[in-house]
Protein backbone atom coordinates (compact mmCIF):
# COMPACT_ATOMS: atom_id res chain seq x y z
CA UNK A 1 0.00 0.00 0.00
CA UNK A 2 2.48 2.56 1.12
CA UNK A 3 4.45 1.26 -2.20
CA UNK A 4 1.45 2.42 -4.19
CA UNK A 5 1.09 5.63 -3.09
CA UNK A 6 4.89 6.21 -3.45
CA UNK A 7 3.82 5.32 -7.47
CA UNK A 8 1.02 7.46 -7.88
CA UNK A 9 2.26 10.52 -6.25
CA UNK A 10 5.75 10.18 -8.35
CA UNK A 11 3.54 9.49 -11.34
CA UNK A 12 1.69 12.79 -10.25
CA UNK A 13 4.95 14.71 -9.79
CA UNK A 14 6.24 13.44 -13.24
CA UNK A 15 2.99 14.43 -14.99
CA UNK A 16 3.30 17.77 -13.00
CA UNK A 17 -0.24 17.50 -12.21
CA UNK A 18 0.26 18.18 -8.48
CA UNK A 19 3.41 20.78 -7.64
CA UNK A 20 4.94 19.59 -4.78
CA UNK A 21 4.07 20.99 -1.37
CA UNK A 22 7.71 22.93 -1.28
CA UNK A 23 6.83 24.64 -4.33
CA UNK A 24 4.66 27.60 -2.74
CA UNK A 25 7.02 28.96 -0.20
CA UNK A 26 10.01 27.97 -2.44
CA UNK A 27 8.05 29.74 -5.26
CA UNK A 28 7.50 33.36 -3.16
CA UNK A 29 11.28 32.96 -1.71
CA UNK A 30 12.24 32.64 -5.45
CA UNK A 31 10.30 35.51 -6.69
CA UNK A 32 10.89 37.79 -4.17
CA UNK A 33 15.03 37.14 -3.69
CA UNK A 34 16.21 35.71 -6.98
CA UNK A 35 14.27 37.05 -9.63
CA UNK A 36 16.21 39.78 -10.44
CA UNK A 37 19.35 38.37 -11.26
CA UNK A 38 18.21 34.69 -11.95
CA UNK A 39 14.98 35.62 -14.27
CA UNK A 40 11.57 34.49 -14.37
CA UNK A 41 12.34 31.64 -16.41
CA UNK A 42 15.66 30.28 -14.16
CA UNK A 43 17.37 31.08 -17.41
CA UNK A 44 19.68 34.16 -16.21
CA UNK A 45 18.62 37.46 -16.53
CA UNK A 46 21.03 38.59 -19.63
CA UNK A 47 21.71 42.56 -18.81
CA UNK A 48 23.19 40.73 -15.23
CA UNK A 49 25.59 38.32 -17.24
CA UNK A 50 27.56 41.44 -18.46
CA UNK A 51 26.74 43.84 -15.34
CA UNK A 52 28.79 40.79 -13.68
CA UNK A 53 30.74 40.02 -16.65
CA UNK A 54 29.54 35.64 -16.10
CA UNK A 55 29.26 33.26 -18.83
CA UNK A 56 25.19 33.51 -19.56
CA UNK A 57 24.78 29.99 -18.41
CA UNK A 58 26.97 30.45 -14.72
CA UNK A 59 23.86 32.45 -14.10
CA UNK A 60 21.74 29.72 -15.82
CA UNK A 61 19.62 27.66 -13.40
CA UNK A 62 18.60 25.22 -15.78
CA UNK A 63 22.00 25.01 -17.67
CA UNK A 64 23.30 21.52 -17.74
CA UNK A 65 26.30 22.30 -15.53
CA UNK A 66 23.76 23.89 -12.34
CA UNK A 67 21.39 20.71 -12.97
CA UNK A 68 24.13 18.41 -12.81
CA UNK A 69 25.83 19.93 -9.64
CA UNK A 70 25.06 17.84 -6.50
CA UNK A 71 22.19 19.36 -4.27
CA UNK A 72 24.73 20.49 -1.05
CA UNK A 73 27.01 22.32 -3.77
CA UNK A 74 24.06 24.47 -4.99
CA UNK A 75 22.47 24.78 -1.13
CA UNK A 76 26.41 25.63 -0.37
CA UNK A 77 26.32 28.84 -3.35
CA UNK A 78 22.92 29.90 -1.91
CA UNK A 79 24.12 29.95 1.33
CA UNK A 80 27.41 31.66 1.23
CA UNK A 81 27.33 33.37 -1.97
CA UNK A 82 29.35 31.96 -4.75
CA UNK A 83 31.65 35.21 -7.35
CA UNK A 84 28.59 37.58 -7.65
CA UNK A 85 26.13 35.77 -6.16
CA UNK A 86 25.26 36.89 -2.49
CA UNK A 87 25.13 34.39 0.22
CA UNK A 88 21.47 34.05 1.90
CA UNK A 89 22.18 32.46 4.50
CA UNK A 90 21.36 35.43 6.79
CA UNK A 91 17.38 35.33 4.70
CA UNK A 92 17.54 32.11 4.56
CA UNK A 93 16.96 29.23 6.90
CA UNK A 94 18.42 25.95 5.90
CA UNK A 95 15.04 24.35 5.17
CA UNK A 96 14.24 27.19 2.62
CA UNK A 97 17.44 27.12 1.28
CA UNK A 98 17.10 22.94 0.17
CA UNK A 99 13.82 23.80 -0.64
CA UNK A 100 15.16 26.00 -3.60
CA UNK A 101 17.36 23.76 -4.55
CA UNK A 102 14.76 21.24 -5.03
CA UNK A 103 12.46 24.17 -7.34
CA UNK A 104 15.98 25.13 -9.16
CA UNK A 105 16.39 21.50 -9.71
CA UNK A 106 12.61 21.03 -10.65
CA UNK A 107 11.73 21.14 -14.72
CA UNK A 108 9.86 24.47 -15.29
CA UNK A 109 8.90 25.11 -11.72
CA UNK A 110 10.17 28.37 -11.81
CA UNK A 111 8.12 29.11 -14.77
CA UNK A 112 4.96 28.24 -13.21
CA UNK A 113 3.75 31.24 -11.08
C1 LIG B 1 22.59 39.79 -7.30
C2 LIG B 1 22.35 38.71 -8.28
C3 LIG B 1 21.93 37.37 -7.76
C4 LIG B 1 20.88 37.06 -6.95
C5 LIG B 1 19.90 38.01 -6.29
C6 LIG B 1 20.86 35.61 -6.86
N1 LIG B 1 21.88 35.06 -7.58
FE1 LIG B 1 22.25 33.08 -7.85
N2 LIG B 1 23.90 33.53 -8.95
C7 LIG B 1 24.31 34.80 -9.29
C8 LIG B 1 25.55 34.71 -10.05
C9 LIG B 1 26.36 35.88 -10.59
C10 LIG B 1 25.87 33.34 -10.16
C11 LIG B 1 27.10 32.70 -10.83
C12 LIG B 1 28.15 32.49 -9.74
C13 LIG B 1 29.42 31.95 -10.29
O1 LIG B 1 29.42 30.83 -10.81
O2 LIG B 1 30.43 32.65 -10.17
C14 LIG B 1 24.80 32.62 -9.47
C15 LIG B 1 24.73 31.25 -9.36
C16 LIG B 1 23.71 30.55 -8.75
C17 LIG B 1 23.62 29.12 -8.68
C18 LIG B 1 24.61 28.12 -9.28
C19 LIG B 1 25.71 27.87 -8.30
C20 LIG B 1 26.75 26.94 -8.85
O3 LIG B 1 27.43 26.30 -8.03
O4 LIG B 1 26.90 26.84 -10.08
C21 LIG B 1 22.46 28.81 -8.00
C22 LIG B 1 21.93 27.42 -7.67
C23 LIG B 1 21.85 30.07 -7.66
N3 LIG B 1 22.62 31.11 -8.12
C24 LIG B 1 20.66 30.17 -6.96
C25 LIG B 1 20.12 31.37 -6.52
C26 LIG B 1 18.94 31.46 -5.69
C27 LIG B 1 18.11 30.27 -5.24
C28 LIG B 1 18.75 32.78 -5.44
C29 LIG B 1 17.69 33.40 -4.56
C30 LIG B 1 17.65 32.98 -3.18
C31 LIG B 1 19.80 33.52 -6.13
N4 LIG B 1 20.62 32.63 -6.78
C32 LIG B 1 19.92 34.90 -6.13
C33 LIG B 1 23.69 35.98 -8.97
C34 LIG B 1 22.56 36.10 -8.16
Amino acid sequence: MIKRTAAISGILLLCGQAMPSFAAEASRNYKSLCVSCHGKDAKGVPAMTKVFKVAPSEMDLTSEEVQAKADADLAKAIHDGKGKMPAFKNKLSDKQIAELVKFVKTPGAAQKP
